[in-house]
Order: structure tokens, then sequence, then C-alpha cells
């Protein structure tokens, strides 16, 4: 088990260390997922069962593993996905991992959930961001939104469509997570055991959903489950139409976070998407949806020459992004692959993640026999057959 960060080498040893470093409720937050978490598992288990075959005596001096993503060049194929209350699992939270996605010149994912302002984090760095947009009922909310996104300038929005109500988080309803954390005697103890945490959490920089707290009291000063909010904020009735006229709003690259069939593939084509993020958001919502590993080849063969394709969720290691840009993906995403290292160490520990990642994915493509990501192609890879 490792206890420092230095001695944290993969996903798994980070994850490790956020374990120790993170009260219960917060950690379990992060680390779950719905109903039986199969879905969660099979993410990742998903790889295992695809053996890539390399070609040798290939010469490879120089690997270039830079990408453009919705009008987006990426030095890395890898690029950090929105994730929620950034601040409750580091202090510096959104900013730590916004400036760690600059240094390895990434995109940094911002949700609408986020624990730090859209003009804070516009102004913070000049590598390209997303902002991950939720749907509300609140329609004034809704524009407001999109307006403070492009004044900050951020470069793609991405509408996450796999959100009409709360998936079932147990691990939430067992530990009692909220957004802003209840104090009850469960969890003070569980703070407690965790001085550094609970006393930037108490005395720190005051908690808040910094784009919604102008205009919800739940999740900034009123304690809301995370699927509470999506079932009473969110808007279920969001249609095709509502992310046809999003997209015309916003008026630049647009992407939809969330799809897993070829048919809403085909419609996102429809409406004028720029991208699609094939993901089942980490298996927090549907348990039992098919792993965007296992879905991916689909959806490329049948739209990847018409939209940007993105491999969304279970990426742990270089190799899972080399399998899915061989599969059809033009790029990868994952938001614990880079949380677990935030909730460890702030922003060094999101450098060391991205810096592993890197690290990993030049020397897979070496012994792979490619020196550019459009060199991986899926006569590279064999899936397994599964009995
Ligand atoms: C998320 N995710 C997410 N997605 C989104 O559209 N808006 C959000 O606010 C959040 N918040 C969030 C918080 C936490 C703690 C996690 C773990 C995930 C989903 C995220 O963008 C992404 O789809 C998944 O994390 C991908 O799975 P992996 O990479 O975590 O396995
Ligand atoms: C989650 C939401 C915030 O997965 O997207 O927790």
């Amino acid at each position: 088990m490792p206890r420092r960060l230095k001695d944290c080498h993969n996903v798994a040893d980070m994850r490790d260390l956020a374990r120790r470093r993170l009260p219960g409720p917060v950690f379990h937050y992060i680390d779950g997922a719905a109903d039986d978490e199969a879905t969660c598992r099979r993410n990742t288990a998903a790889f295992e069962d695809c053996d890539l075959v390399p070609n040798v005596l290939a010469g490879v001096e120089t690997v270039d593993m830079s990408v453009t993503v919705m009008g987006q060049t990426l030095a890395m194929p890898l690029f950090c996905s929105p994730t929620a209350l950034q601040r409750l699992f580091h202090h510096d939270g959104e900013r730590a991992v916004a400036r760690a996605a600059e240094k390895f010149g990434t995109m940094f994912g911002v949700s609408s959930l986020s624990t730090v302002s859209l003009a804070e984090i516009g102004a913070l760095t000049r590598t390209p961001k997303m902002f991950q947009f939720y749907f509300h009922k609140d329609r004034g909310l809704n524009d407001a939104m999109v307006d403070r996104a492009k004044a900050a300038g951020l470069d793609v929005l991405a509408l996450t469509v796999d959100t009409i109500t709360g998936g079932n988080r147990e691990r939430d309803l067992r530990t009692g997570f909220t957004t802003p954390p209840r104090l009850t005697p469960a969890s003070l103890m569980s703070f407690a055991a965790h001085p550094s945490w609970a006393m930037n959490f108490l005395f720190g920089e005051p908690f808040e959903l910094s784009e919604l707290k102008g205009h919800l009291r739940e999740g900034s000063n009123v304690s809301i489950s995370v699927g509470a909010y999506f079932s009473t904020m969110l808007d279920p009735t969001m249609t095709w139409a509502d992310a046809d006229a999003l997209r015309a709003k916003w008026a630049g690259p647009f992407c939809l976070k969330g799809v897993m069939s070829v048919a809403d593939a085909r419609r996102a084509v429809d409406i004028g998407a720029t991208g699609i993020m094939v993901s089942n958001h980490g298996g927090r919502q549907l348990d039992g949806s098919r792993s965007p590993f296992d879905q991916i080849a689909e959806i490329a063969d049948a739209v990847g020459d018409r939209i940007d394709v993105i491999l969304d969720g279970g990426v742990r290691r270089g190799t899972h992004v080399l399998k899915a840009l061989a599969s059809g993906a033009k790029a990868v995403s994952g938001g614990r692959l880079y949380l677990y290292a935030l909730a460890a160490a702030g922003q060094s520990g999101v450098e060391r993640a991205l810096s592993t990642f890197r690290t990993e994915i030049e020397r897979d493509m070496r012994l792979m026999g490619v020196s550019r990501v459009a060199d991986l192609n899926r006569d590279m890879l064999r899936r397994r057959h599964l009995s």
C-alpha cells in the first residue's frame, strides 16, 4: 500500500493512496457506481478480453501521440472527463486538474457541478477546455451557463445525455454522501479520522457549486445526494430538439456525452454534433450497460467518418488507450484515472498520473511498432472469444 505519491506507479496505486487520504463517504462517491457495479467493473475488464498483436523491426525512432479531436489539438490522445465536486477531493480541485492538463497539453473537462467558476478556469490555462452541460429544469440557469461558458472562452460544449434520472448509487445511500457533505454522527467520525481533509473543508475556501449557487440552493447550501439532484433538478423531458437548440446556441464544437447506441450516434451526426463520447458514465447510471470498449467498434464503423468518436470510461493503462484507438476511437477520456490522483496529491498527483499515462502510451506505441496514432488499426487486435 503506497504511503507517498512517489510510491504510486499506476491508477491502482493512486486509488489506494486516495483511499487513505479521503473520508470514506468521499472516497466511495468517486469509487462507487450504480446497483451491483457490474458495468463499472466491465468497463475496465473489457480491455483484458482483447489482445494486442505487435509488429517488430519497425524502427520507431520518434513517437507522435498527438491527436486533433473536436477541433482541439491535444499532445496526447487522452483527456480529463468532466467530474463534479472536485474541491471535495482536494482543496485545489478544478484548479489543480486544469493546470495539470495544461502541463501535458491535453483537454480539461469542467462539470456543471464544478466547485470553481468557469470565469476563473477560463482565465487559468491556455489549453483546450470542455464545458460539460447538465440540462436543468431552470431554463434561465441553462441560458446563463452557456453565456458564461462562452464568456470564459471554453472551447467545447459537452451535453451529458445519460442522466435523465439518478443512477442507484448504493454506496452513497449507505454512507449518506451528499453535496455539500452533511455532518452526521457517521460522517463526523470519518471526517475526524482525516484531519487534514476536515480542516480544509471546515476552515478553507467555502464549498460551493460555482455555476449553480446563484440559481439553486441545492448542492451548495442545501445538502442533497447526487442521485436526488439529478432526479429533481435536471429536466427529464430533454429531447433531440433541445440538444439541437443547445448546439445552435453554443455555435461551437459540440458533443454528446453518454451515447451508446448506433442509432443515437447517427442522430448525433444528423443534428450536426462535432463529436460523441461513447460512455456509460463510468457505470454510475444504468448498471448492466455494455462497456464503451465493447461498443466502440460498432459505433466507429457506423459514424467514425462523419463525427469524432471518443471512448470514455474504464481506461486505466496505456494499452487500454491503444486498444481504443485501434478500435476506431479518435481519443479517450476518463474520470477516475485522474480523480484518485487528485485526491492523493492535488496538482502534483494529477501531473504524475498524466505523466505515467504519457510514458505508458509512448512505450506501448514503440512496442507495437507504430510511431503515429493514425498507424494503429484493428489488424493489431484480436478479441478473445468469450465462452
Ligand atoms: C463523474 N462523471 C461525470 N460526468 C458528467 O457528465 N458530469 C459530471 O459532473 C460527472 N461527475 C463525476 C464525478 C465522479 C466522482 C466520477 C467518478 C465521474 C462521469 C465522468 O465524466 C466519466 O464519464 C467517467 O468517470 C468515466 O469512467 P472512469 O474513467 O471513471 O472509469
Ligand atoms: C456523478 C455525476 C455528478 O456521476 O455526474 O456523480
